[in-house]
């Protein structure tokens, strides 16, 4: 038997269809059953007429509960009283697994349904930002693939630190101990030597202490290193990236932005370019809100989120002290207390969806910043090759994916945005 999707079934319209899925809802009378089918495209709802069918299809259609799994044949037609605007009447029916007793049922808590995440995936919720987080991979790929990057990648376990060993996971690695990955960054920079133009879609890991709605310990992160480019032309890239994923996904993903309650309109006003302050800037604008920061002190979520309410774009913010940076991030010779790096900032309290820079070719300078941060620099000299052989400007970035899709899809918290989240507390199922 040849089985069409939920959608296709309705584009059909009329006639004799084959579909299957899973049992979204059930009603029964002594004469009617009444079983809406969902698979991964939509629902449907089917009728079963006791008058009308075979006692043991009756009684087969009876034994359905709540995401038992089905197999349906029947005639299709249009009905405005459905919930999806067609109805199948149904001739036959076969249930392919059993249900017990369904634990989800409505007004959950949020950690319940965490709990519960293996079963919860399967809500119209969590289908809806799944499809969107797969048009957000498709178009990074896209994006990049199109201006002919090549794609590559790190590895996993890592002798170092790139980000600073605050955040760092250790591993046991046989008789040693290595570090899972916190970017792909130091590795990419050896790889343009080769590539010139490269980029990644990895997961990345952070022991992040904080219990926020934007940290997750293991996420993605898509970054990009691109020989040759000075801050301006990776600025570009970076926000030419953030338009065109925003595209994609408004035009991919129509039904289930507006099932998530996203405002579409607002979303097709993003394009470039997007606004771009210096953090000294950003310093005053807090200022005129009646918020001191003193300068040279990282920008807190709270500082970012205010920032922010002055734009409906995602806002640019340079120059940050150079002192705060990490190692590879080079002075500015035009204004050295501050380095040649940048944050990108999305709109409505999302935070920091992209982290970059220009990169330091001075060993000196990467070796006292090391030891500043209290790290060995003898454990980068193969890093440091890549500065002795042929070395060149370049600049890369990395995109935080799960902020992108928690703004995109409009949700609280971007545990969310993950099948199985990884947090602090967070590491079931
Ligand atoms: O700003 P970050 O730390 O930059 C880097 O790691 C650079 N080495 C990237 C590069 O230049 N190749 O991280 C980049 C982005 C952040 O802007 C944020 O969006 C995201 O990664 N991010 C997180 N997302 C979720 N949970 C976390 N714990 C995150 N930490 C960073
Ligand atoms: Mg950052």
């Amino acid at each position: 038997m040849e089985f069409i999707s939920i959608k296709q079934a309705m584009e059909k319209g009329t006639g004799q269809v084959n579909i299957r899925g899973w049992c979204y809802r059930v009603r029964n009378s002594n004469k009617m059953a009444f079983i809406v089918l969902r698979d991964s495209t939509d629902i449907i709802q089917c009728v079963v007429e006791k008058s009308k069918v075979s006692e043991e299809l009756w009684n087969e259609a009876l034994k359905a509960t709540m995401e038992c799994s089905l197999e349906i044949t029947g005639e299709i037609k249009k009905d405005d009283r459905a919930p999806t605007g067609y109805e199948i009447s149904v001739s036959s029916l076969k249930i392919v697994g059993e249900s017990d007793s369904f634990p989800i049922t409505k007004d959950q808590s949020p950690e319940f349904l965490l709990d519960k995440r293996h079963l919860w995936l399967r809500s119209r919720k969590m289908t809806s930002i799944l499809k969107v987080r797969s048009s957000v991979f498709q178009a990074i790929r896209k994006f990049f693939n199109d201006k002919g990057f090549y794609e590559e990648h790190s590895p996993m376990f890592s002798p170092t630190s790139c980000e600073g060993g605050s955040t760092l996971f250790e591993v046991k690695y046989f008789d040693d101990i290595m570090y899972l990955t916190q970017s792909w960054q130091l590795y990419a920079e050896a790889m343009i030597s080769a590539l010139e133009k490269i980029y990644t879609i990895s997961p990345c890991f952070r022991a992040e202490k904080s219990k926020t709605s934007r940290h997750l310990s293991e996420f993605w992160m898509a970054e990009t290193e691109v020989a040759w480019y000075n801050l301006d032309d990776i600025l570009k890239n970076a926000e030419d990236l953030v338009a065109f994923i925003v595209k994609y996904v408004v035009e991919h993903n129509e039904e289930e932005l507006k099932f998530l309650g996203q405002n579409i309109e607002k979303l097709k006003k993003i394009k470039t370019p997007f606004p771009r302050i210096t953090y000294t800037k950003a310093l005053e604008i807090l200022k005129k809100d009646g918020i001191k920061v003193e300068w040279g002190k990282d920008l807190r979520t709270i500082e970012e989120d205010a920032i922010v309410k002055h734009y409906e774009k995602p806002v640019i913010i340079t120059n940050y002290p150079k002192k705060i940076m990490a190692f590879y991030k080079p002075k500015d010779p035009e204004n050295p207390k501050t380095a040649l790096c940048f944050d990108m900032i999305a709109p409505e309290g999302y935070g920091e969806i992209i982290g970059g820079s220009e990169r330091d070719t001075d060993i000196e300078e990467m070796k006292k910043a090391l030891i500043a941060q209290g790290e060995k620099p003898e454990k980068y000299e193969w890093y440091f090759d890549t500065r002795r052989y042929g070395k060149v400007p370049h600049s890369g970035y990395g995109l935080g994916v799960e902020r992108v899709i928690a703004w995109l899809c409009n949700l609280d918290n971007i545990k969310d945005t993950i099948p199985f989240p990884r947090t602090m507390i967070r590491r079931t199922p």
